[in-house]
């Protein structure tokens, strides 16, 4: 039995989790994800897996991303990116509620598939309607050798090594990189995307050593998941980029510590779920710094005026979101107002690729929300690591 049990730490690689271990790989396993594939010096991309169909996609007359949970998550988040650099219209899909509208499809469209396990049964069969009708359809699998990567006509691997916690940690930000590295290839032949691209490039560069700067968060995030492990439910609001980003986030709470979590769109709060803000409800808001800032503080406003607790991820350095949301409510200027509201500082980084190092901020949050509650985040109630029926 002893045995059994140092086995399984040494599996662990020391740490009392899965989870715990998959999160602190994400300053390696993203470079892996790049390794092989970013030229630094000329600023290119090469993904030796779609070279041979990069003429096809660029014609496509439009990109469609289908996938499930986690998986679409990091679809949703790069959509704006392939949007602004490619100008092919995007469309990202829940794989199984593709599969139940059949909607219409065509030879000129361009399938991407997302998934950790290449084996999620909505996934496949969402494939399989795709190949029938002729589309290109594209791989994003962490899973080497899996039903998708071998189903589909080309595709990347995400190299984010095995992950065995049941809720995806390390293959989102690796799914999210590839992706990115997709769009930055994708838009090769378009020059007035060239510095936009050196400027992500440089950033994918940086993005390594930013991570392991978030987790030197990881206590002040177990003090805070302390103060909310009794809550029954939380709120987690971003804006543009960061909206996939509380998408991801409140998923990875919800489904290892039981809260009911929802992310939501900042722009949505006022037209419904303002009406849940309330004294003690927890509510996490993504306010790092980017072009939104002003949408951001005034849906600070709307929440703090309403008692509701905020929590704020924010830029290190960057502009004092809650002061400046408080200054505008009381009518002073940004140094009076006093604003002592919890904060995770993080580093900041190019706007497309902030949700990199946010994400790490709720993956901990969860992970020692689910702790404190005594549960196993890496066996969750009631679900699989992959969900290979529908
Ligand atoms: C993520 O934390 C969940 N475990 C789940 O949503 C997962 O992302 C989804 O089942 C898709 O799995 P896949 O990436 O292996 O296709």
């Amino acid at each position: 039995q002893n045995i059994e049990m140092e086995l399984a730490e040494f599996k662990r690689g020391g740490y009392d989790h899965f989870m715990l271990k998959e999160i602190y790989e994400q300053p390696e396993s993203i470079v892996n994800t790049m390794r092989g594939r970013l030229n630094f010096e000329n600023h290119s991309v090469k993904l030796g897996g779609l070279s041979n169909y990069l003429t096809t996609i660029r014609r496509s007359r439009r990109i469609v991303m289908i996938a499930c949970g986690t998986s679409y998550h990091s679809c949703l988040a790069a959509r704006d990116l392939f949007e602004e650099l490619t100008d092919i219209p995007i469309s990202v899909e829940v794989a199984s509620y593709f599969i139940d509208r059949k909607p219409p499809l065509f030879r000129d469209d361009t399938c991407i598939f997302v998934s950790q396990s290449g084996e999620t049964a909505d996934t496949l069969v969402a494939l399989k309607y795709c190949l029938e009708r002729g589309a290109m359809c594209v791989g994003v699998v962490n899973v080497v050798g899996s039903s998708l990567s071998r189903l589909t006509m080309c595709g990347v691997h995400i190299n984010a090594g095995p992950e065995i916690g049941v809720a995806s940690t390390k293959a989102f930000t690796s799914q999210y990189v590839a992706l990115v590295m997709m769009a930055l290839l994708f838009s090769e032949d378009r020059l007035s995307k060239l510095q936009r691209r050196q400027e992500i490039i440089e950033g994918l560069g940086t993005l390594s050593a930013k991570l392991s700067e978030v987790l030197e968060l990881n206590d002040v995030i177990e003090k805070t998941a302390e103060s909310m492990k009794d809550k029954t439910k939380m709120l987690v609001l971003g804006s543009g980029y960061q909206y996939a980003t509380a998408l991801e986030g409140a998923l990875k709470i919800k489904e290892i510590s039981y809260i009911l979590a929802e992310g939501i769109l900042m722009g949505e709060l006022k037209h419904g779920p303002l009406a849940l803000v309330e004294k003690d409800l927890p509510i996490i808001m993504i306010a790092t710094k980017d072009k939104l800032f002003d949408l951001v503080s005034s849906s600070v406003s709307q929440v703090t005026s309403r008692l509701g607790e905020p929590v704020f991820i924010t830029s290190k350095n960057g502009p004092r979101i809650a002061e400046h949301a408080k200054s505008v409510a009381d009518g002073k200027n940004d140094a009076d107002a006093k604003a002592d509201y919890v904060r995770f500082e993080v580093p900041e980084t190019v706007d497309c690729l902030q949700t990199i190092l946010n994400i790490l901020v709720l993956q901990m949050l969860g992970y020692w929300l689910a702790v404190k509650k005594g549960y196993d985040p890496d066996f969750p109630r009631n679900l699989a690591k992959a969900v290979t029926t529908r």
